[in-house]
C-alpha cells in the first residue's frame, strides 16, 4: 500500500467530474489498489472520507471512515465505506449546518448546509450493490465526498463564508459555540 499524494485547491483535477466505473473493472488488481491507497492515505491524514479525485485519478470512488478522528473528535464513529458509481438522493427538504474540513483545503473549517437525511445507492469493493440510508454526520460526509467527484468542495456549499476559519482560530473562538449549538 502507498501513502497518496492529496491535491489541495486550486488543482484543476478537483473540479473535474469523475467517471463511472465499470462495474467488471471494480474487482482488478490496479482498483483494489486504488482503494487500499486511499484508506491508507485517508488514515494517515486523519480524514473522515477521500474522494478518488483528490488523489488525481478520475474516477467515481470515494471512501469513508470515522475511528476516534482527532480532526473530527466530536464525531460518531463510521465504519469503512468503500462508495463506487454514488447515486444521493435527499430525503426530504430539511438541512443542517456543521462544521467541515477537507484534506484538499488544509487547516480550515467553515459552516456548511446539508441534507441531514439521504439515500445512498451505489456499489462497494466487491461490486455488490449497495442501498442505505445515511442520516447527519455520515449523511454529511457522503454529500462532502460525491460533491468531489462531481468537481465541487464544501466552499462552494456554504451560503456565505464569514465562518471560514483556519483551524488554529476555529479552535480559539468557535469550538465552545460548536460544541453548544451543534
Ligand atoms: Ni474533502
Amino acid at each position: 500500500m502507498a501513502i497518496l499524494k492529496v491535491a489541495r485547491l486550486g488543482h484543476p483535477v478537483l473540479r473535474t467530474v469523475a467517471e463511472p466505473v465499470p462495474v467488471e473493472v471494480i474487482g482488478s488488481p490496479e482498483t483494489q489498489r486504488l482503494i487500499d491507497d486511499m484508506v491508507e492515505t485517508m488514515r494517515e491524514y486523519d480524514g473522515a472520507g477521500l474522494a478518488a479525485n483528490q488523489v488525481h485519478t478520475r474516477m467515481q470512488i470515494a471512501v469513508i471512515e470515522v475511528q476516534a478522528n482527532p480532526r473530527y473528535p466530536d464525531a460518531p464513529p463510521i465504519p469503512l465505506t468503500v462508495v463506487i458509481n454514488p447515486v444521493v438522493a435527499p430525503l426530504g427538504e430539511e438541512m443542517e449546518e456543521g462544521w467541515e474540513g477537507c484534506l484538499s483545503v488544509p487547516d480550515m473549517r467553515g459552516r456548511v448546509p446539508r441534507y441531514t437525511a439521504v439515500r445512498l445507492q451505489c456499489y462497494d469493493r466487491d461490486a455488490r450493490r449497495v442501498d442505505l440510508i445515511a442520516k447527519d454526520f455520515f449523511a454529511r460526509v457522503i454529500q462532502h465526498e460525491t460533491d468531489h467527484l462531481n468537481g465541487l468542495v464544501y466552499l462552494d456549499r456554504m451560503r456565505d463564508l464569514s465562518t471560514l476559519s483556519h483551524i488554529a482560530e476555529w479552535h480559539k473562538h468557535w469550538l465552545g459555540l460548536a460544541e453548544q449549538s451543534d
